[in-house]
């Protein structure tokens, strides 16, 4: 997967890419990333990215025109399918991003995504450039970056090697609609607390049903609501 990011402020993303399973996934050549600086699109001296919104208000807007410059450049250097590419603009006004949404975007071999910043975005990029809008939640972050960050770290992880086994990526909390049982490593008893029996029992059967009655509790005790959206066998 190839995923290009405009955004701002291209150094908020060295350290996150730049470690643990994200950088070996990388360096293995499963994903990679260009970072775009949006101000590289401007054309005056002073290398203007925002502007006082029309109507009045506090807190700039971020122009249009460097925006759409970033991505048609970014279209000119693909071949095929260019009108295709997912463009994803970060924004607390976006669908809610959660486990199926980063599945749905890991089944893409390329995505864009816009970090927005300051008071806004210029509706026009909204409308007529960005074929989709994220939230990571439902709070307002200073830009659209961290947002950009969390959605690259959940979708990654999915592409097909970057996780040791395959398996990890299918237990986590989440993907089966459940939030994971519990988990234990060495030591088999610690200040006095021992893990459950069940699990060192050896019985695969016997601990499958116990993992999988754990996350029908935790979840009930923690999520309930996501109960309501799944089939229990
Ligand atoms: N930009 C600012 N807040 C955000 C949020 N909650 N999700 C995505 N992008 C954002």
């Amino acid at each position: 997967m190839h995923i290009d990011i405009l955004t701002l402020f291209p150094q908020m993303f060295d350290s996150p890419f730049g470690a643990s399973i994200f950088k070996r996934a990388i360096d293995s050549k499963l994903v990679s990333v260009s970072l775009h600086n949006i101000r590289d699109h401007t054309h005056d001296k002073h290398r203007t990215v925002d502007d006082y919104a029309y109507g009045g208000g506090a807190g700039m807007i971020l122009k249009p025109e460097p925006i759409f410059e970033a991505v048609a450049a970014i279209k000119a250097t693909i071949k095929e399918g260019a009108e295709k590419l997912p463009v994803i603009l970060l924004t607390p006004q976006g669908r809610r991003f959660c486990q199926e949404v980063a599945g749905e975007l890991a089944g893409y071999s390329r995505l864009v995504l816009i970090c927005g910043r300051y008071e806004g975005v210029d509706e026009r990029v909204r409308q007529h450039l960005a074929t989709d809008e994220i939230s990571i939640g439902d709070y307002v972050l200073s830009g659209g970056e961290l947002a950009a960050m969390v959605v690259v770290d959940a979708v990654v992880r999915l592409l097909p090697g970057v996780l040791g086994s395959a398996a990890s990526a299918a237990d986590d909390s989440h993907t089966s609609g459940l939030l994971e049982y519990p988990q234990y490593t060495r030591p088999p008893l610690y200040k006095g607390w021992s893990v459950p029996a069940v699990l060192l029992s050896g019985d695969h059967a016997r601990i499958a049903k116990w993992r999988h009655e754990q996350a029908i509790q935790r979840t009930r005790q923690r999520r309930p609501e996501l109960l309501e959206k799944i089939d229990l066998p």
